[in-house]
């Protein structure tokens, strides 16, 4: 019974692993009810002890990686407190969350090697590009289909509702992105290059995220849009000549201006998250959509060092 106690006990005390072991809780919930009725026939006990002792063992796992997660997020939900006892504004947070995800540190070698002004590497960055962004819609849908809140789903479906072309499937933002790039001479189905980060959206949508953790994860993806945007303009500047032209195109026209309410729609969903949890929850997925990126970026600076021209 001493075991039974320590997986009770870690039980109540990390509701929220609960969700990740899934259908093995179910089956230890109900053991656990027929030995508190005292309906536990004596023949199987080794066969139900050996589940307990394997379930223990992966849940110990995950407790252990959650307390690990816990002290990193720890100093991140004191320095939130301590903002929020202050009324921030919507800026003000995400001034909080731009510092957070470390933004400078993530562009610092793209912006170098964009100066180059090599039709090769805007080729390479146009490829993981396109591909990011056929993606979007999808993940975005999939992300929103999880809320249990309509208000917690307004900035997913709304992002997606403008990826997707607002209405018109002309517009929609990959086939517009192509456009632009494609007036340059650009192709963007480069063979070999396959954007692996993506592989990071596709597990979060595995690992049965919370709706917290969602919400977070819409914010790390767009707390750098401008960013994004603007490496990806000046990647594609490799013919001055056509500069402006390309930032008169209807992709860079739409993106130059509508990336602030994005990250506003985005930051507005963090005052969804009441209690520590429900923050720690939104830090988490927050992480995931900022470890995209700085994953997508060096991925690039990757692609440049095989296949096209680096700094010497
Ligand atoms: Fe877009």
């Amino acid at each position: 019974m001493h075991n039974l106690k320590a997986i009770h006990e870690l039980d109540s005390e990390f509701d929220y692993i609960k969700h990740k072991v899934g259908t093995t809780t179910s089956r230890l919930t109900s053991i656990l009810m027929n030995l508190q009725d005292k309906e536990f026939i004596l023949e199987s006990e080794n066969v139900i002890f050996s589940e307990i002792e394997s379930f223990k063992k992966n849940f110990a796992s995950l407790i252990s990686s959650y307390r690990d997660e816990k002290e990193l997020l720890s100093p991140i939900l004191k320095q939130i407190r301590l903002l929020e006892s202050d009324n921030p504004s919507i800026d003000e947070l995400t001034a909080f969350f731009h510092k957070l995800a470390e933004v400078k540190s993530i562009f610092g070698a793209n912006l170098e090697i964009s100066k180059l002004d090599s039709f090769q590497n805007a080729n390479i960055v146009a490829t993981l590009w396109n591909q990011f962004s056929e993606f979007m819609p999808k993940f975005l849908s999939s992300i929103a289909s999880g809320y249990v809140d309509n208000e917690e789903r307004f900035s997913a479906v709304q992002i997606a509702w403008e990826e997707l072309g607002e209405g018109n499937r002309n517009n929609i933002h990959a086939k517009i992105f192509r456009d632009a790039v494609e007036m340059l001479g650009i192709q963007t189905s480069l063979t070999g290059i396959n954007c692996e980060s993506l592989n990071i959206l596709k597990n979060f949508l595995v690992a049965s995220p919370s709706d917290k953790e969602r919400l977070g994860i819409g914010l790390g993806l767009e707390i750098m849009a401008n960013e994004n945007i603007s490496t990806l303009f000046k990647y594609n500047c490799f013919n001055k000549d056509k500069k402006i032209k390309l930032a008169q195109s209807d992709f860079f026209k739409i993106h130059f201006k509508n990336e602030d309410e994005h990250i506003a729609s985005n930051i507005k969903n963090f005052t969804f998250c009441k209690s520590d949890k429900d923050k720690l929850d939104f830090i988490r997925g927050f992480k995931v959509g900022v470890k995209f990126w700085t994953s997508f970026w060096d991925e690039a600076l990757n692609y440049i060092a095989m296949f096209g021209q680096g700094i010497q």
